[in-house]
């Protein structure tokens, strides 16, 4: 079985994804590093010398062969991956999707500078800066998101109880 963690950067897929697999005695994948580990490049790296374009195409195809793996696996995707079209679909059919949906506020929140500076698409941004993007870009996004088996809402679920929340799912999808 396979759990997709999908939702906006600064949600958490890889923080809880990493907790919930190690809670279920599962594998942990996530695409970002997937991708830097096949190219030999940072995704900052990535960006600047090949383009976003090419950053997409790459996690196409990294994405497709992480969703043929047989083994128990959760896999957090980064946040722009599941934004075009049969993505979702495609994942649906190969296991558990879940949007870890938060606010723009609380994403904010979550990103510090370093975690600004490592993502490309959000580096050297303000708090206000970075709460316009979320604010713009998040419902384009969510008619993606949306399209998750499980949404997980976490407006007033403090963070310690996001992976009990997970663990919950797979524990009612292993009946
Ligand atoms: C991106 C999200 C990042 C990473 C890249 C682009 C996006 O992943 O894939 O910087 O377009 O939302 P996280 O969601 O893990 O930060």
């Amino acid at each position: 079985m396979k759990i997709f963690l999908v939702g906006f950067m600064g949600c958490g897929k890889s923080h809880f994804g990493k907790r919930l697999a190690i809670q279920s005695g599962w594998d942990f994948l996530d695409t970002d590093r997937e991708i830097e580990r096949r190219a030999g490049l940072s995704i900052p790296e990535i960006f600047e010398r090949h383009g976003e374009q090419r950053f997409r195409e790459l996690e196409r195809q990294t994405i497709g062969e992480l969703a043929a793996i047989k083994r128990d696996t959760v896999v957090a995707l980064g946040g722009g991956a599941v934004c075009c079209e049969g993505t979702m679909e495609m994942l649906n059919g190969a296991g558990l999707t879940v949007y870890l949906k938060m606010s723009p506020e609380r994403l904010v929140a979550r990103i510090d500078k370093k975690g600004r500076d490592k993502r490309p698409k959000i580096k050297g941004m303000d708090d206000g800066q970075l709460l316009s993007f979320v604010e713009k870009l998040l419902p384009e996004r969510e008619k993606y998101y949306n399209k998750a088996t499980f949404v997980l809402d976490c407006e007033g679920v403090a963070d310690e109880r996001i992976v009990g929340l997970l663990l919950r799912q797979v524990e009612a999808i292993k009946c």
